[in-house]
């Protein structure tokens, strides 16, 4: 009985544990003209920075390399190539 227990205990760990680290899905980056073709995580911030045009939310998770959260949609790279 006690190893039972141990393994739903096991089990419930592994599921919090996932939940955890599943986050919130970043937005896509707008597949505008001004997003088009930003590399450069310096260029974001000329726009969303503190007292900026578009200034994120205090709310917002940690600020650094954008590009590793927000992806450009698919859609864009299409129009890109063409
Ligand atoms: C020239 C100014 C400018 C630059 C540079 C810029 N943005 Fe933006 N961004 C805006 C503005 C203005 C909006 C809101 C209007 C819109 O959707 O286009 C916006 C919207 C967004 C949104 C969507 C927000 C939402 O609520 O849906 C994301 C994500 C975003 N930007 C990420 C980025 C990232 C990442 C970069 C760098 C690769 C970047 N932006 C560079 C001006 C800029
Ligand atoms: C750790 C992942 C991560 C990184 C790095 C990141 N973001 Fe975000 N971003 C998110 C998530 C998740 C949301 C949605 C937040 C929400 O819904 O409250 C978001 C939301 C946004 C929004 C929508 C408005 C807002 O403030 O919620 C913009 C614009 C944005 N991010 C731009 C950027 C820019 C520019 C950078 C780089 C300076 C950046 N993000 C870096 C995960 C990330």
């Amino acid at each position: 009985m006690k190893k039972t227990w141990g393994f739903i205990v096991f089990v419930a760990a592994v599921v919090l544990f996932l939940y955890l680290i599943s986050g919130k899905r970043a937005v896509y980056v707008p597949g505008d003209a001004v997003h088009a073709g930003i590399t450069a995580d310096a260029v974001c911030r000329t726009c969303h920075a503190p007292g900026m045009k578009s200034p994120l939310k205090d709310t917002h998770p940690p600020k650094d390399q954008c590009l590793t959260c927000h992806k450009f949609k698919k859609v864009w790279k299409a129009e890109k190539a063409k």
